[in-house]
């Protein structure tokens, strides 16, 4: 279909169905640098380019879609959490949000610490050489083989997370000659105010200890009993792209009048509280995320607080980011190519990928922007709705969003905020194959994950 072929879908304000949408915005060659990783620009030509490389050389050289990553932006982020915390606090990145070696080599190089939560991420972690010491490991439900790898290993801390697995990680220490470090994950009873399926700190879930009817305090109780265990703190992780600090306080508040409580019992003052991961970011203009220093000012003066009010030395500090520090140094590109206009109603605009590399749209409504990054356009702004190439018409990527109304297939359209939660949710869904991540930095782009290929599906498919 030629640039000027199909009809025009709807355009202006009059006509528009409901949706998340505000106005159009003034500039639709504007790139919000709340959204874009940091080294995003455009260039004179009107191509966007990220580390010094231009999009269509990216696309011609490693192909659509793919992820790019933002190296630069990534060290730079990683390096303002370790700097905005300081030497009397601890930085773990959530390798959830998305993990791989370079990656685990870059928070190495930038002083950060791992979290990992299963034995997929625990063996990426070691063999990329991030020193076990630096990592936490957690989970719901451990096997005892990821508890047995894990001791072995050596890992800075085991975060426990119910009664059974207190006694398991203590009896697989011991077995193996060890007193392993751990934390007991409790389940404060905050409600964050998040989506129902990222928030995790209210009772009635899966995870954690619940603080109510003195569970917590029982499970401490049994473990300062294990020799096998030497518990070095409490650990409280209430949700996910959080932007009020109050859960925190709430979350806080609890955490210390356990500890209050636990030196009243046992007399001892347990030396660490890790406050978790959860720092919302801008997936879209309207969010306004703080900056890492801001974050931290305020989780050290409301720890202090309260532990002075409790008349406790104040504990170390860990926390966990994840999307806080990947989440904005990635984009994901795509080659634009059947555009369907339905009248009064929206633009569908297809992409080459879809629901398998961003699942997060159809599972939390989640709400991205997108952009015409192979050239610049003063068309009228249309009404679109981006989809992917799979078999079901939740396979949205980005609901509701403006692009211009030349839009054509073969142009290349980039959706920002996709670093946390993509690649890592990622699936094989009607055999579509997983796309790279491409980092670039200082005008060189390389693949740190290759794109999945047709061999890779069927060397596990071995009927
Ligand atoms: N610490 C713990 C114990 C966690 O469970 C998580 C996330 C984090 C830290 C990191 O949270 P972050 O800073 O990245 O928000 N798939 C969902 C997010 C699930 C988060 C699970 N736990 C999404 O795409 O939004």
């Amino acid at each position: 279909m030629s640039r000027s072929a199909h009809p025009a879908g709807p355009r202006h304000a009059d006509v528009l169905p409901e949706g998340h949408y505000s106005a159009p915005p003034a500039d639709l060659n504007a790139l919000d640098p709340k959204v874009w990783a940091e080294t995003v620009g455009r260039g004179e030509d009107g191509v966007v380019t990220v580390g010094g490389i231009d999009v269509k050389r990216i696309a011609e050289e490693y192909g659509t879609p793919a992820y790019v990553l933002d190296e630069t932006d990534f060290r730079a982020r990683a390096r303002a959490w370790r700097t905005a915390f300081g030497q009397d606090a601890d930085v773990f990145y959530a390798g959830k949000a998305f993990l791989s070696r370079a990656v685990v080599r870059w928070l190495h190089e930038e002083g950060l610490n791992l979290d990992v939560c299963s034995g997929g991420e625990l063996a990426t972690a070691l063999s990329a050489g991030m020193p076990a010491d630096r990592i936490a490991f957690h989970g719901n439900n451990k096997s005892t083989q990821e508890i047995r790898r894990a001791v072995e290993a050596g890992v800075g801390r085991i975060v426990l997370d119910s009664f059974k697995e207190i006694v398991r990680v203590a009896h697989i220490a011991q077995e193996l000659g060890k007193r392993q470090r751990v934390q007991i994950r409790i389940t404060v009873g905050v409600e964050a105010h998040t989506h129902e399926f990222i928030a995790t700190a209210h009772e009635d879930q899966k995870f954690g200890i619940p603080l109510a009817g003195g569970q917590a305090a029982e499970a401490v109780r049994r473990a300062l009993q294990l020799d096998g265990l030497e518990l070095i703190g409490i650990h409280s992780h209430i949700g996910s792209q959080i932007f009020d600090m109050s859960g925190f306080e709430v979350a806080a508040h609890r955490v210390v009048g356990l500890l209050r409580d636990i030196r009243d019992e046992h007399g001892i003052e347990l030396p660490e509280i890790d406050l978790g991961g959860g720092l919302g970011i801008a997936y879209t203009s309207d969010d306004d995320p703080r900056e890492p220093h801001e974050i931290a000012k305020a989780l050290t003066e409301i720890v202090t607080r309260e532990c002075e009010g409790a008349r406790l030395r104040t504990p170390r500090i860990s926390v966990e980011p994840g999307r806080a520090i990947v989440g904005p140094t990635a984009f994901t590109l795509y080659e634009v190519g059947t555009i369907k206009p339905l009248d009064n109603l929206r633009t569908y605009v297809s992409v080459d990928g879809g629901m398998s590399d961003n699942i997060r749209t159809a599972l939390y409504d989640a709400e991205y922007s997108v952009a015409l990054v192979s050239r610049t356009s003063d068309a009228e702004p249309m009404l679109a709705r981006v989809v992917g190439k799979h078999c079901e018409s939740g396979d949205i990527v980005v609901k509701d969003a403006f692009l211009p109304g030349d839009l054509a297939p073969g142009d290349l359209i980039a959706v920002p905020a996709t670093g946390a939660y993509c690649r890592s949710m990622a699936s094989n869904y009607n055999h579509v194959l997983r796309p790279p991540v491409v980092a670039v930095s200082d005008g060189e782009a390389r693949v740190i994950v290759r794109r999945e290929t047709e061999e890779d599906l069927l060397r596990l498919d071995v009927g």
